[in-house]
């Protein structure tokens, strides 16, 4: 039995490889002409499924013991696939490459799993449809995206009001094979690995950062050379174990090459501000990211936060975990501004309270504000947790038995495999 009580979280822990960084390494090194290498490739199924996507529009792909070899085609290059596209549960996968087909003369249907199925994407397809490509949904917004890209796609500026690195990505892609220049305004900042992984590969890509916006720059004039990746580890898939660290009484784990970019470790800033004790041993910058090791000691209780929704943006899918941290912190949490919650692989913001009340935490959502009423003291637990296939609630709710005084129930965990295969075989070795 792993947990009880006074369970506490030890050892040197090197987190999976970022999910994000591999959907991405796996696109744009089918881009360069040559051959580029990969190493620590987050094997999950929602990765493996970009990496089939890429196959099928005709990258050689080929692994040799940990290694992934990439033979890029040139931008406009793709091949028009035999069949239909499957993307599983993954958002990235399919609003991403949306994005790379869109601008070549190919023509696709793009499908996914139940949950993908109900998840928007006009968001991504109203962009692309103004560059010339011709895309039909179900229902007017959702997958199967039957998509006719075009070989002559129109260099446009965009404006992207909706906080998501998904449809910045997307418009990206469709760049690479645009004459012209091509301009995008965020009106938050998000997840910066596109940006980045183009400038380590040589492309003109000019990024501003002016207050709250983003501006980039896309100029199509240079080619995309091929590269040697190492992939970070997730910070997001280490996000459990960090919380879990700040928690418990007498934990002291160290983590290792965790990807530290700012726009994905917000939750160690909201883990700091409740009084949590997390340190950078060292970093270092490669590729355009940052990369650290960490030392979470816990020393005292955690206190309750507020996070304003600009900072939702950096954190969105630690929330799930960080409503655990705030259940366990002394006082009224506060997460303000998630609507973008209720969209992801299930409605996170509904599942979140209706499973905090259900371990006896109480909770309330205001205008997509969660108010965690906290205390330190253990949660009755031994419910049955509702998690809809949905991996990150499931892994956060999995992490909440360390403050039940009763494990909960959680069936079928199969799902943990979209971006953590191994989630609970680091459980076994680092909780106990
Ligand atoms: C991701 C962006 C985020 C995030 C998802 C991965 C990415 O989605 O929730 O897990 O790799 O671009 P949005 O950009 O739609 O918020």
């Amino acid at each position: 039995m792993p947990f009880n009580n006074r369970c506490s979280i030890k050892g040197t822990y090197h987190p999976p490889g970022d999910k994000s960084i591999s959907h991405r390494i796996l696109i744009l090194a089918g881009q360069a002409i040559g051959r580029s290498q990969i190493f620590n490739l987050l094997e999950g199924e929602d990765v493996m499924n970009t990496l089939k996507a890429m196959k099928l529009l005709g990258v050689r792909i080929l692994k040799k013991k940990n290694k992934y070899f990439v033979y890029g085609l040139p931008p406009g290059g793709l091949f028009q696939p035999d069949k239909l596209i499957d993307f599983g549960n993954s958002g990235t996968g399919i609003r991403l490459l949306s994005g790379l087909i869109s601008s070549n003369n190919i023509e696709v249907k793009l499908v996914g799993d139940k949950s993908l199925s109900q998840r928007p994407m006009r968001r991504v397809t109203e962009h692309l449809s103004k560059i010339g490509a011709n895309i039909k949904l179900k229902k007017k917004l959702f997958p199967p995206i039957k998509l006719k890209g075009t070989g002559n796609a129109l260099p446009l500026t965009f404006n992207i009001v909706i906080p998501s690195a998904q449809i910045k990505s997307a418009i990206m892609l469709s760049a690479l094979n645009t004459k012209g220049i091509v301009k995008i305004k965020e009106f938050k900042s998000t997840r910066d690995h596109t940006e980045n992984m183009l400038k380590s590969m040589g492309y003109n890509i000019k990024v501003k950062e002016v207050s709250k916006y983003r501006f980039i720059e896309m100029r199509n004039n240079k080619e995309l050379k091929t590269i040697n990746y190492k992939v970070p580890g997730d910070p997001s898939s280490a996000a459990f174990f960090i919380s879990a660290a700040c928690l418990k009484p007498g934990s002291k784990l160290i983590v290792k090459n965790i990807l530290y970019n700012k726009t994905r470790v917000g939750f160690i800033k909201t883990l700091k501000s409740m009084g949590g004790e997390i340190k950078i041993i060292s970093k270092k910058k490669v590729n355009n990211e940052l990369i650290a090791d960490l030392k979470i000691e816990q020393k005292k209780r955690l206190n309750s936060t507020t996070l304003e929704s600009i900072q939702v943006p950096l954190q969105v899918d630690e929330i799930p975990i960080l409503s655990i941290a705030a259940s366990f912190a002394s006082g009224i949490s506060v997460f303000k501004g998630l609507k973008e919650l209720t969209v992801k692989e299930s409605n996170r913001l509904l599942l979140i309270h209706e499973n905090l009340k259900k371990i006896g935490v109480k909770s309330k959502i205001k205008n997509y504000d969660l108010y965690i009423y906290g205390d330190n003291n253990l949660k009755k637990g031994g419910a049955i947790i509702k998690h809809n296939d949905d991996h990150r609630i499931l892994m956060s709710f999995f992490i909440a038995n360390i403050i039940c005084k009763k494990n909960n129930i959680i069936k079928d965990k199969s799902c943990v495999k979209t971006s953590y295969p191994r989630f609970f075989k680091h459980v076994s070795q680092f909780i106990n």
